[in-house]
């Protein structure tokens, strides 16, 4: 017991001094303060509750009661309180029920990790899970060949460098059972950070695409990425749609869509497109015209995102 107190009153703490130098009118309200969670107060608490007893155990978990109530402290401030009550309970009170991301890890990991932020009072994560698994679905419904798939996605150890354009196809392909446990992941995931109250960020469309968009699509107008940390021809430099492209709407449109229809949506979303590759035009023009596109393609989809 003694190990979670200092973590809250930290967490307390933080959110007082967050409460206190926002107050004013910053801009903050207008981008990322009006996130806010819909999951029922209850939901939380009940959350809340099951994650003090996979911490401390049933009987400790006893002493404490969770209460969410999002009327406490300052308008739009996520503020905690923490008292020991009539019945001798250790009250915590807050406005969220606990304020709250790898490749191998299945789902046991994933819980530990969930909990952690939830004690740290992370409220906003990345959840990236799942998206190759959505990727086949629009590259098999635009024509795609499997082995065209296939040498597309890296192993899972090197997917984050194929989601940024960087490598394809290294150490890879992936498996169907391998995108159907990161699909079945993906929602225990989101369910329990929907759950406690942490908004998750899921992923948008970055511009790249396979090779086998220049068979496809033979009038597209992409670019080869240079070749990152000189990998072979074989394993890197995937295309660059280019943002004028009405390809790129359609093809980030239906992405977003599958996923959302899969896994639903908090409406804010993130994606990188020149993270360690260096953008082949370097007007201001151009890389205006890349974030306005992946933004287009995130509004159409859904008017509420926010990137
Ligand atoms: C995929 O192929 C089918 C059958 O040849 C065709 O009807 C469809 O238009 C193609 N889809 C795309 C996106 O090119
Ligand atoms: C940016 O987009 C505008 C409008 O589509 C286009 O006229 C312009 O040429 C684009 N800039 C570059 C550098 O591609």
């Amino acid at each position: 017991m003694t190990a979670i107190i200092p973590w809250i009153c930290f967490c307390a703490l933080f959110s007082g001094i967050f409460a206190s130098q926002h107050r004013r009118k910053d801009g903050f309200q207008n981008t990322l303060g009006h996130l806010r969670t819909s999951t029922p107060t209850e939901v939380q608490e009940k959350a809340a509750k099951d994650l003090i007893k996979r911490l401390l155990g049933n009987d400790v978990a006893r002493l404490f009661n969770v209460i969410v109530d999002p009327n406490l402290g300052p308008s739009e401030k996520d503020t905690f309180q923490i008292k020991k009550n009539d019945l001798g309970e250790i009250e915590i009170r807050g406005t969220c029920g606990v304020a709250v991301t790898w490749v191998w890890w299945q789902w046991d990991q994933w819980e530990k990790n969930l909990d952690w932020m939830a004690l740290n009072g992370i409220n906003l994560a990345l959840a990236f899970n799942g998206q190759e698994a959505i990727w086949e679905r629009v590259y098999v419904e635009l024509n795609l060949t499997i082995d065209e798939i296939d040498e597309h996605f890296g192993g899972p150890a090197f997917l984050p460098w194929t989601r940024m354009g960087n490598i394809r196809g290294f150490a890879g392909s992936l498996t169907t059972h391998w995108h159907y446990q990161s699909i079945r992941l993906q929602h225990r995931i989101l369910q329990r950070m929907r759950e406690l109250g942490i908004i998750p960020v899921l992923p948008a469309f970055a511009g790249h695409v396979p090779r086998a968009f220049a068979r496809l699509f033979p009038n597209a107008k992409m670019t080869k990425i240079d070749s990152w940390n000189k990998f072979e021809d074989r394993y890197c430099c995937p295309y660059l749609l280019d943002p004028t492209d009405e390809l790129f709407q359609t093809v980030g449109e239906m992405f977003l869509r599958a996923y959302i229809e899969e896994f639903g949506t908090d409406h804010i979303y993130n994606c990188d497109t020149f993270n360690e590759n260096e953008p082949g035009n370097s007007e201001l023009s151009y890389l205006e015209n890349v974030s306005r596109s992946i933004f287009t393609v995130m509004s159409s989809v859904d008017p509420q995102a926010i990137w």
